[in-house]
């Protein structure tokens, strides 16, 4: 998979892919993500990609000739991206967008800075991201935020079996995790997780997953669809209730 950054701040970016998983990801050659400065694509002496709003107003708007230029040298050489506009009038990010969008071999994805980009340049947008209900100052941060959360779903870049246990995969919130030591400051790690029977830890697993997902996002259990482990973790949850009364 190729993720290709489009920023006036490249130095900003460039950490994505020195840290972590994602730096893992891009060392074994399962990713490559590269980060362009929009200024090598002005023509000018002051490599300008600002100008006046028509219209009068406050604040800059990002031109669109530089956007075109990289865009058009961009096909040329890696064939059509699937190009993707940070914008906090885009669809909301989420794990289902990440799913969607790690299955993509070609992205690109444009920092908008300013009071924004010229609205001719949404010819080339295949899709507007937003990361939340709120304005950040550039889209930095959200094409970090997207290419952090799409890779580490492309496949072999985590084990399998952690994405599907950790939030949101199979619409539930991840079960509460332990490290040693087995007692700290008076709390002992549950005596089920060293029991060494995997059908009771992964029955345990799913019923505090289910019990977190109600009391923090109700919204998501009532889409849940459940299976057989979900079924068998319910009579456990409702065992532990009916001891707590
Ligand atoms: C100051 S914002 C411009 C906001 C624009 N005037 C508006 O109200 O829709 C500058 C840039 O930051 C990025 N941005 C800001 N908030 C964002 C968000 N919540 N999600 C994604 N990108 C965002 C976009 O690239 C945007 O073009």
């Amino acid at each position: 998979m190729l993720i290709t950054i489009v920023t006036i701040f490249p130095d900003m970016v460039e950490v994505v892919k020195k840290y972590g998983v994602v730096a893992k990801a891009v060392e074994n050659g399962l990713v490559d993500i590269r980060v362009v400065n929009l200024r090598d694509y002005t023509t000018d002496r002051h490599r300008t990609v600002d100008d006046y709003p028509y219209g009068g107003g406050t604040g800059m708007v990002m031109k669109p000739e530089p956007f075109f230029r990289f865009y058009e040298s961009y096909v040329e050489r890696y064939g059509k991206p699937y190009v993707i506009l940070t914008s906090p009038q885009g669809r909301t990010f989420n794990y289902e967008i990440a799913e969607e969008l790690s299955k993509k071999d070609n992205i690109v994805i444009l920092c908008g800075r300013y009071e924004g980009i010229d609205e001719r340049v949404m010819e080339i947008v295949d899709d507007e991201i937003s990361i939340g209900d709120y304005i950040l100052t550039g889209g930095e941060l959200p094409a970090m935020v997207i290419t952090d959360a799409v890779v580490r779903l492309v496949p072999g870049v985590v084990e399998k079996e952690s994405v599907e246990r950790e939030s949101f995969h199979q619409g539930l919130l991840d079960h509460p995790v332990y490290t040693r030591p087995y007692e700290f400051r008076g709390k002992r790690v549950p005596d089920v997780l060293l029991s060494g029977d995997h059908e009771r830890i992964e029955i345990w697993r799913r019923k505090e997953s289910i019990k977190k997902t109600i009391m923090k996002r109700p919204d998501l259990f009532v889409k849940k669809q459940l299976d057989e482990v979900d079924k068998l973790a319910i009579i456990e949850l409702f065992k532990e209730l009916m001891k707590e009364c």
